[in-house]
């Protein structure tokens, strides 16, 4: 007999938790939350080393959505990391050499890890409140993002992505690719900020 195939959602988290634990222990994030004098210099480390993967995601999903018309509405990240960036008086980095371009099926992989991020930045924001008070207040929307999405909008994303992985098991190990290369994309971003 079969073992019947999990849903889409769950092998997502399964083939990218190792990935997720080494970026929470990445030493920029440590820093941030848990090191002992934290700098808002850090965080605009941080939010500088997003910014052109972030930019290429938000372009790849965006680009996506033609041939996901099921997908939930899209938030692109990058104009709340700008404003991030400038709100703590820095400027976005210079748009990095073309890189890994997501494309087909990879793209619903990349969307998994843009949203899931944000169910991290709640709670890196909470964390940076309580190092730096209210001023890291005015440049945490996009660790925020979450507070102006539907309660339900993670549910949302892992109900559409497992209708996908049954509708189209064959696209699920590029789902899935697109997700694992999307974490590393993050990681090489954040090893020297
Ligand atoms: C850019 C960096 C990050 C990315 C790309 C990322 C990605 C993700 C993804 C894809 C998920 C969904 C996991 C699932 O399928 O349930 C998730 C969940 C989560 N992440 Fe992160 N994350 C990042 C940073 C962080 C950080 C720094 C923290 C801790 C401060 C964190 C804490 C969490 C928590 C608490 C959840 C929810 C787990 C649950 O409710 O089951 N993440 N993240």
């Amino acid at each position: 007999m079969n073992t019947p195939i999990p849903p889409l959602s769950q092998r997502l988290r399964a083939a990218t938790r190792a990935s997720h634990r080494r970026l929470e222990r990445s030493p920029i994030m440590a820093r941030l939350s848990q090191g002992r004098n934290p700098a808002l210099a850090d965080y605009s480390a941080l939010l500088a080393a997003l910014a052109n993967p972030m930019a290429e995601f938000d372009r790849a999903i965006e680009a996506g959505l033609n041939s996901h018309p099921d997908a939930p509405a899209y938030r692109p990240r990058s104009p709340l990391l700008g404003a991030d960036l400038a709100a703590l008086g820095a400027r976005p980095p210079a748009p990095g050499p073309p890189g890994w371009r997501p494309r087909g099926p990879e793209t619903a992989g990349v969307r998994y890890v843009v949203e899931g991020a944000a169910l991290g930045g709640a709670v890196l924001a909470r964390q940076l409140g309580q190092r730096f008070g209210p001023r890291a207040d005015p440049a945490c929307a996009y660790l925020r993002i979450g507070e102006g999405l539907a309660p339900d909008h993670w549910s949302l994303i892992t109900a559409w992505l497992d209708a996908y992985g049954s509708r189209r098991p064959e696209h699920g190990a590029a789902v899935i690719a697109g997700a694992v290369k999307a974490f590393e994309q993050i990681e090489q971003a954040l090893e020297d900020p």
